[in-house]
């Protein structure tokens, strides 16, 4: 079977990032440097070695940053090398969240430029370095290719953590097949359908917008894609994806404190010394 190519991610960063105020105060969340580099250029990065060829970023009106970053400034591309991350097929388009409804409004708000029939979205706080299996998104633009379905990043999280994420239940718990039953926004702990949580990686197909054109505010009292996605459960195929790699949870600062030692330590000007170093801390 072949299925149309996936063309369209993405990557919402409209967010009010409080959790890491006060340095989310001008600039989005999706800044924060990895050693040298924010995270919305590793989530690019990896949705161009997927084959992604259109990136929508939705953007706040008042934080310009992120377009900034990957806007050619012909001076500086020589030092940064800014302008290779984004190569020439791949078009870049900016679309401003007016206000900050939750993540499924910010997807609602890229409706308009997804044509194809699945598109893709990566949440530039879930860091995952694929290592040798490849990107995350890459391994699950495979499974899309082969299947024909849509995909959720999922990995298996704590008990006491079943608030901090969409939760999903396979339809069949012996585990023959990876389509997603039932998917909850952030329930209690007792209210769980399982222990597999939602990370920031997706391939949806397009009449989700459709849902979230009709999704009330939910959890956290916001629009959530969890519960545009919960709808179209019945009639779409969309399988939970055990993805191969690390996942560093950078909206919360230990995920991003774990994700510099560990980026630093492979990092090849600094890792020896930055090494040497955090010998001397213990
Ligand atoms: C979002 C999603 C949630 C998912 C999480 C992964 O929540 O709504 O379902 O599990 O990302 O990082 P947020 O962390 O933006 O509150």
């Amino acid at each position: 079977m072949s299925y149309k190519k996936l063309k369209t991610v993405i990557f919402p960063a409209a967010g009010l990032g409080t959790r890491f105020l006060p340095v989310t105060k001008a600039s989005p969340k999706e800044m924060l440097p990895i050693v040298d580099k924010p995270l919305i250029q590793y989530a690019v990065e990896e949705a161009i070695e997927a084959g992604f060829e259109q990136l929508i970023f939705v953007i706040p009106p008042d934080k310009k940053a992120i377009k900034k970053h990957f806007e050619s400034t012909s001076e500086l591309d020589a030092v940064t090398k800014i302008g290779a991350i984004i190569p020439a097929n791949v078009s870049s388009l900016y679309i401003e969240q007016a206000e900050p409804l939750g993540l499924g409004h910010a997807i609602w708000c890229a409706r308009d430029a997804v044509e194809a029939e699945s598109f893709a979205v990566v949440l530039a706080d879930d860091l995952i370095d694929g290592a040798a299996a490849g990107g995350c998104l890459l391994q699950m633009v495979r499974h899309y290719e082969k299947n024909g379905c849509g995909a959720i990043g999922i990995q298996k999280i704590a008990l006491e953590e079943t608030k901090q994420y969409g939760i999903i239940k396979y339809e069949d718990e012996v585990g023959s097949s990876n389509r997603i039953a039932t998917i909850v926004e952030k329930p209690d702990p007792q209210f769980a359908p399982s222990l597999l949580g939602v990370v920031g990686r997706y391939i949806l197909p397009s009449a989700v917008m459709g849902q979230l054109e009709k999704t009330q505010k939910g959890s956290g009292n916001e629009i959530q894609l969890t519960d545009g996605i919960s709808a179209l459960l019945g009639d779409y195929r969309i399988d939970g994806f055990q993805f191969k790699g690390q996942r560093y949870d950078c909206g919360s600062k230990i995920g991003y404190l774990k994700a510099n030692v560990d980026y630093a330590l492979k990092h090849p000007e600094l890792a020896k010394e930055f090494a040497a170093w955090l010998t001397t801390k213990q």
